[in-house]
């Protein structure tokens, strides 16, 4: 018999995320009630990681994942080094992941990866002295979205459990939707409508984690309007092009979902619309200025989130801030 520590039941200094299993239940709540605070104590917390550096290697776009985690460890009083865009780096030479990781562990205190391959950030997280966390890795798993995706729940519902929450779009490369289910069914009590064409359906492997989890269900559909009028949650998402092969095919599903006000008012008042950002197509302007819309709202959380796992791998306090008692912790 193994006597090794679950990763969830490990300190939560020095560890790495690449997916939201690596914390326990309560380290996720910590988070939750970590970023409530930083949110209200802004200033009191503007020191809480000075002297320390973050890097941020981005080997596949983005605009607001980088700029949160960044703009989270200034807003600690840390530093931040990086690179977007991996031509510019030495990965062009021919560098290994691995290399450039132990490479960068000399220089920082903790590393945001996103990378373009699923299991990169595994990779990254064994080859490191310091802690790794995961920005997203190929069609995998997203953790610190779900993050902002629980703070915006918790806020709009006051609970991140017994909720109807219809996932819509691309679920298959949709890295944000496995990692939310595959956090959400820890939690439990949440039934499951997913909402996408065939070519798009949810990973087995994310199915087998709905029914492995007794208090959770699902269904998959391929009309929206059929179902929205039961969801506490919309979770929309793009479709995700640079993980197609074909063209045509992309072309041919990239507008099968498009919310609007028409389809929105088939919806029940207090439906929470969410999206993890950028929308291309799959969400019309005009539902923005509906209360329902909570996809800014989730970008704000975003970054609280990040300051509250930054700090927490790194090991720094918040002043002034009191932990959640255990026993706080319901799931
Ligand atoms: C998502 C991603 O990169 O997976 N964006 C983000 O990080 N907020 C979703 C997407 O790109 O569609």
């Amino acid at each position: 018999m193994s006597t090794e520590v679950p990763p969830s039941e490990t300190p939560f200094v020095g560890k790495s995320v690449v997916t939201l299993d690596d914390l326990s239940r309560h380290q996720i709540l910590e988070l939750l009630h970590k970023a409530a605070y930083i949110d209200a104590h802004r200033r009191e917390v503007s020191h809480t990681c000075d002297g320390r550096v973050l890097a941020t290697l981005f080997y596949e776009p983005s605009t607001r994942t980088r700029l949160s985690f960044e703009t989270a460890m200034l807003r600690l009083g840390g530093k931040v080094i990086g690179f977007a865009g991996a031509q510019l780096a030495s990965v062009t030479k021919g560098e290994s992941i691995a290399d450039t990781i132990k490479t960068v562990s000399n220089y920082v205190d903790a590393i945001a990866i996103r990378h373009p391959k699923e299991g990169a950030a595994l990779v990254a997280s064994r080859a490191a002295s310091v802690p790794v966390i995961n920005a997203g890795d190929g069609g995998h798993m997203h953790p610190t979205q779900t993050l902002a995706d629980l703070a915006t729940l918790q806020s709009r519902f006051g609970r991140i459990t017994d909720l109807t929450v219809g996932l819509c779009g691309d679920l298959t490369f949709g890295r944000t939707v496995h990692s939310l289910i595959e956090t959400l069914c820890r939690f439990g009590n949440v039934r499951f409508v997913l909402i996408s064409p065939d070519e798009l359906k949810t990973p087995q492997y994310v199915i087998d984690r709905i029914n492995a989890t007794p208090s959770c269900s699902y269904v998959e559909v391929r009309d929206l309007v059929s179902v929205i009028g039961n969801l506490d949650v919309l979770y929309m998402t793009r479709v995700q092009k640079e993980r197609f092969f074909n063209e045509d095919d992309y072309l041919r599903l990239r507008d099968t979902y498009i919310l609007d006000e028409a389809k929105l008012s088939l919806a029940q008042p207090h439906m929470a619309v969410l999206h993890p950002l950028p929308r291309v197509n799959e969400i019309a302007v005009e539902v923005d200025d509906d209360p329902r819309a909570a996809y800014f709202e989730q970008v704000k959380n975003g970054m609280l989130m990040r300051m509250a796992l930054e700090s927490s791998v790194i090991g720094d306090e918040l002043p002034g801030y009191v932990p959640l008692e255990p026993k706080e912790v319901q799931a």
